[in-house]
């Protein structure tokens, strides 16, 4: 079946890798990628699919309410994969009005559009909007997110994300829009902007800097490679049911500080260093406020309703992500030269 589907956020980290796995596997339907490109949103990560045929660029911002309704009459979108945010939290502790704006009111643009254009028949329509497992708050020592989780987000970055989901599924609710809502643990691959964990501390490494770990580093997050992340959301696309929230995890929990070493470990002898010479740069800073404790995400309705499992280890996954900064020193370079060396000064400076 052809389709229309616009996807947002796609110059980002994890949209990037949807938009590329889409226009892949399915040259029968036409991607539109609508991004504000802000500092997160980079055209580069992209360059190899952006002749294709089926693929349109669309630079433009989720809060234009104008604009949005415009491209909406324009290219009639039968489906939305709605990526774009604010991403960061450290960055939502700094200007939480900024995730209001985008994560929230750009959401409800996007909803009301939507819903404008389609409400006179919803069928095979779908407003697909990808969240995280943030809305859950945080977990102690044991237990996992499922999706009966009660919301309890802690940062302004999760409560932005959480008022989001409550719109998507209260628009479901009240005027039948079809929606399905995917909460997803941490990702890490090729093209993350190096203000997250594992590209920051790459990064670092690289160039000697301190690797900054907040507080005592006994913090947990479980880790799912990035394109695992794009065919969860494929499979999620094409066979999730309507009006259904999905799960979608790694089983994969690391603390900080053990990922952390175990990154060194392998940048010591990408790099022909001395074995430890990375790990002598890891430095405790203040740590994050309201820091999550834990995040651990039960996975298994999306593996036994639909089919999904991760399909890359997180040793491969590492390995295959440090050769990507290795090889791709010039990304780096771009993405860390101008405003990123101020917000680095701004964000660890104390
Ligand atoms: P990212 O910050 O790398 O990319 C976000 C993209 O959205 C950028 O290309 C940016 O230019 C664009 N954007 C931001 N504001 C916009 C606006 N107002 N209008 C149009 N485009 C705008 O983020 P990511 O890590 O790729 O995350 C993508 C989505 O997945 C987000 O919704 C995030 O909440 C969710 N998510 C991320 C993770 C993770 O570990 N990174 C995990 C679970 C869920
Ligand atoms: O769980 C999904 C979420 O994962 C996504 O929704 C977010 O978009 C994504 O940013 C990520 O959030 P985290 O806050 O968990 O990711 P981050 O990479 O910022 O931090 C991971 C852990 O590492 C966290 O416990 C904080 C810690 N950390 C992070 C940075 C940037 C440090 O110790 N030092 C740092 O410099």
């Amino acid at each position: 079946m052809k389709k229309k589907i616009l996807i947002t956020g796609g110059a980002g980290f994890i949209g990037s890798h949807v938009v590329r796995l889409f226009l892949n596997k399915y040259p029968n339907y036409d991607i539109y990628n609508l991004d504000a490109l802000t500092y997160a949103g980079n055209l580069e990560n992209l360059t190899d699919i952006e002749n294709v045929k089926n693929y349109t660029f669309i630079k433009g911002d989720i809060t234009d309410e104008v604009f949005i309704y415009k491209i909406f009459s324009k290219y009639k979108f039968d489906s939305v994969i709605h990526l774009a945010a604010e991403s960061h939290v450290d960055r939502s502790i700094t200007d939480p009005l900024a995730f209001v704006k985008t994560n929230v009111i750009g959401t409800m643009i996007l909803l009301n559009a939507f819903k404008d254009y389609w409400s006179s028949n919803f069928e095979n329509k779908l407003f697909y909007h990808i969240s995280t497992d943030e809305v859950y708050g945080t977990l102690s020592e044991t237990g996992l997110f499922t999706e009966e989780t009660p919301y309890n987000p802690n940062s302004p970055y999760s409560s932005s994300k959480a008022s989001s989901d409550h719109f998507v599924r209260a628009y479901g609710e009240t005027y039948n829009l079809p929606y399905i809502i995917s909460n997803c643990s941490n990702n890490y691959g090729q093209n993350q902007f190096p203000e997250k964990l594992i590209p920051l501390f790459i990064n670092n490494i690289i160039n000697n800097k301190p690797l900054p770990v907040y507080g005592d580093g006994n913090y947990t997050r479980d880790w799912l490679y990035v394109k695992d992340h794009a065919t969860a959301i494929d499979t999620i696309f094409h066979n999730g049911l309507n009006n259904e929230t999905y799960n979608i995890g790694g089983f994969n929990e690391w603390k900080n500080l053990d990922l952390v070493k175990l990154l060194c470990g392998h940048m010591d002898v990408k790099l022909k260093r001395t074995p430890k010479k990375s790990e002598a740069l890891i430095t405790f800073v203040k740590d994050r406020p309201g820091h999550d404790l834990r995040y651990a995400i039960d996975a298994s309705k999306i593996k036994r309703e639909l089919g999904w499992e991760p399909s890359v280890t997180f040793e491969e996954g590492l390995k295959i992500t440090i050769d990507w900064y290795l090889d791709n020193n010039k990304w780096l370079q771009n993405v860390t030269s101008g405003l990123y060396q101020s917000y680095y000064e701004k964000q660890y400076r104390k």
